[in-house]
């Protein structure tokens, strides 16, 4: 391809690679066209997937008027919980197979979109809840075909999971999240809607921001696509594919948005500028990752929610404990980058550079530790907790942590360079404080 010899093609590497993005519309103002965007798709009677908080918003009033005034019948689904769960997506999935609908709006953020995904997968195909997973925790089995029309519209600035064919889910009897990844799940529109942001807190703005910017850096850094084995068949290639020049494109302009406007987006609830450019700074990180995968923040995020200790988050309305999604993915990724750079050095520097590091007279092998200071940087900047001890984990807990995110292997393997059981415990040990 010529655009980058990070894509030298592996001896029997893959050498092809598939872009799945669903019909996007952007801007302030286009929730309003919801209702006609539905009713364009066929949908009579529509499942309204959300959660309590978002359901008593403006958001949602506008949403709700804009279905009514195109005609479409619709049922409000509201009990979402952050951080889903297999037990909470089978009871959205029966309020859909109960419904008689036949179509989906998700409004909300990554919780309400990843369960409206879930929930039309097990209502149309039926099955144990391991079995859409991949092993070693599920069965490995894809989603045999279509589910309903979905048109998703997210609240939050940082998921990107409108734009991705990937529902994360916890797992109570493993107690750890996974993923559902295949592109019958891919919304069929995207509607993003930047005022949505504009009530949202700081405190939310600040992890969600972290989200999208972690997004970015992993799939810039990403295993190049073709460092994956070759495809036998065109159905048999993964949504997490590696890394490739539309994940690239995505994430670099992501970053360099992350760069000029985080810091504001998270001081300013006014700065529209900012949490505008936020908003497209994450549905850029979505397209990226839905087209290449996350890696070890991402995967290493799954241990630290799972084994958190009594963590009290200010502007979540959700009981203790509990760790945003964002807070959960940041606070590693400066030791998981200062490892993984060895891998990939020109790769570190680069996002770094997008995303305003001084990277003057760097070498390679300074990589891990340009990105990391820059990432510090903006965590000191917005009042992030300073590494794992910041909310509540100590040195002698990186063993555990290990222990808990190792069965995350496809994410792992999208690391630019091996990771051992032994390097994640180093890995944790070192991401329990940065300054
Ligand atoms: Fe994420």
């Amino acid at each position: 391809m010529g655009c980058c010899q990070y894509f030298t093609p592996g001896e029997n590497g893959a050498d092809t690679f598939t872009v799945e993005m669903p019909r996007l519309t952007f801007g302030r103002g286009c929730l309003s066209e919801l209702g006609e965007r539905v009713k364009a798709r066929g949908v009579r009677r529509a499942a309204v997937f959300t959660d309590r908080f978002v359901c008593a918003s403006q958001h949602m009033e506008h949403a709700q008027r804009s279905l009514s005034a195109a005609g479409v019948d619709y049922a409000v689904f509201d009990e979402i919980r952050i951080e889903p769960s297999d037990e909470s997506v089978m009871q959205a999935s029966r309020f859909l197979s109960d419904g008689d609908f036949d179509g989906v709006v998700s409004v909300g953020g990554g919780s309400v979109m990843d369960t409206a995904k879930g929930a039309m997968v097990y209502a149309r195909y039926p099955a144990s809840f391991a079995t859409y997973f991949a092993p070693p925790i599920g069965a490995g089995v894809p989603v045999p075909g279509p589910v309903l029309p979905h048109v998703a519209c997210p609240t939050t600035s940082g998921t990107g999971s409108e734009m991705t064919g990937l529902s994360v889910i916890r797992l109570m009897e493993h107690d750890t999240k996974f993923v559902i990844a295949s592109r019958y799940i891919l919304p069929d529109e995207a509607l993003v809607d930047p005022a949505c942001t504009d009530t949202l807190p700081s405190r939310v703005v600040a992890s969600t921001g972290f989200d999208l910017l972690s997004h970015a850096i992993e799939c810039y850094t990403a295993r190049p696509y073709t460092h994956w084995d070759k495809i036998q068949s065109p159905g048999a290639r993964p949504m997490i594919q590696g890394a490739n020049p539309w994940s690239d494109l995505h994430a670099r302009e992501a970053l360099r948005i992350a760069d000029e406007y985080l810091v504001r987006g998270v001081s300013d609830s006014s700065d529209h500028e900012a949490r505008d450019s936020l908003m497209w700074a994450a549905t850029l990180a979505g397209m990226a990752f839905g087209n290449c995968g996350t890696h070890l923040p991402h995967a290493f995020s799954y241990g630290v929610t799972n084994l958190m200790h009594d963590v009290v988050t200010d502007d979540y309305p959700v009981p203790s404990p509990f760790v945003p999604h964002g807070i959960s993915v940041i606070l590693t990724s400066p030791s998981v980058f200062r490892f993984t750079a060895e891998g990939a050095p020109e790769r570190h520097l680069e996002a770094a550079g997008c995303l305003g590091a001084d990277a003057r007279g760097a070498t390679p092998s300074d990589a891990g530790e340009v990105v990391a200071t820059r990432i510090v940087e903006l965590m000191r900047a917005t009042e992030i907790p300073n590494g794992l001890q910041g909310i509540g984990f100590a040195a002698s807990d990186a063993n555990g942590l290990a222990d808990a995110v190792m069965s995350q292997r496809r994410a792992i393997g999208n690391a630019p360079r091996e990771t051992t059981r032994d390097d994640a415990a180093d890995i944790f040990e070192s991401a329990m404080s940065y300054w």
